[in-house]
């Protein structure tokens, strides 16, 4: 299975299966995996922190059964991620991934981040830490050194098919410089051909893609056209 810790040589890309048939989950998943996407990233939302309703670890069980062998990339937009640590940790998933609006660091009487982070690894997960476009890229300096991933969203969490937020690069910059080599850097939302070489240049070495890759007529040109962005 990939292990999100050791750099890749090409962008990696994780398919959103928030776009993908839920009818035909497992079906469209082998498909994109066949013609070369990485991973899979499941977006997991409460209808509280981001305002829909999505998917849980009934979701990752299925898909796990499925594809015993690929990634599982979890991204949690929920108020309470630690809820989730140990069930989705038995579902299958690989990486857990929460944001750092809900951490204590940031809001007053959020959660023990780093102490979730610790949890995600005893549970043999990696873990990432996932920031939104407005909240400043200095609440993540607490939690580098702990994750194996950094998630900086180029929409505000909810939906796919968002237009990208260029905004947000200056991020995925400053987190480039503060990282080692066995910390992905990954981006989220409004990722296609032509965004993916800009995130691509300000360090994004991980890219999410949901309505780009699941909505083409040819999802190999997409998945090969984010392939061939270079790697800083
Ligand atoms: C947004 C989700 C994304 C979404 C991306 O809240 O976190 O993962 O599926 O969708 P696209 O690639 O269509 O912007
Ligand atoms: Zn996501």
């Amino acid at each position: 299975m990939l292990d999100l810790r050791t750099p890749p040589t090409h962008p990696l890309v994780a398919a959103s299966i928030l776009s993908a048939d839920f009818g035909d989950m497992a079906g469209d998943c082998r498909r994109v995996l066949e013609l070369g996407a990485d991973l899979l990233h499941i977006d997991v939302m409460d209808g509280h922190f981001a305002p829909n309703l999505t998917m849980g670890a009934d979701m990752i069980r299925g898909v796990r059964r499925h594809l015993p062998h690929v990634n599982l990339d979890v991204h949690l937009m929920v108020e309470n991620p630690g809820h989730y640590v140990e069930p989705f940790a038995k579902a299958g998933a690989s990486n857990f991934a929460f944001h750092v609006e809900v951490c204590e660091t940031f809001k007053p009487g959020g959660i023990d981040g780093h102490a979730l982070i610790e949890k995600a690894h005893t549970l043999g997960m990696t873990a990432g830490i996932v920031i939104n476009p407005p909240t400043p890229v200095e609440a993540l300096e607490p939690y580098l050194d702990a994750v194996d991933l950094v998630l900086v969203m180029s929409v505000n969490p909810g939906f796919s098919g968002q237009s990208f937020m260029p905004e947000v690069l200056d991020k995925a910059r400053w987190v480039s410089e503060r990282v080692n080599r066995h910390t992905r850097i990954e981006m989220d939302g409004g990722l296609n051909p032509q965004t993916a070489p800009l995130a691509a240049a300000a360090g994004v070495d991980t890219m999410v893609t949901a309505s780009a890759l699941f909505g083409s007529d040819d999802p190999k040109a997409v998945i090969d056209a984010f392939h061939a962005c270079g790697l800083p």
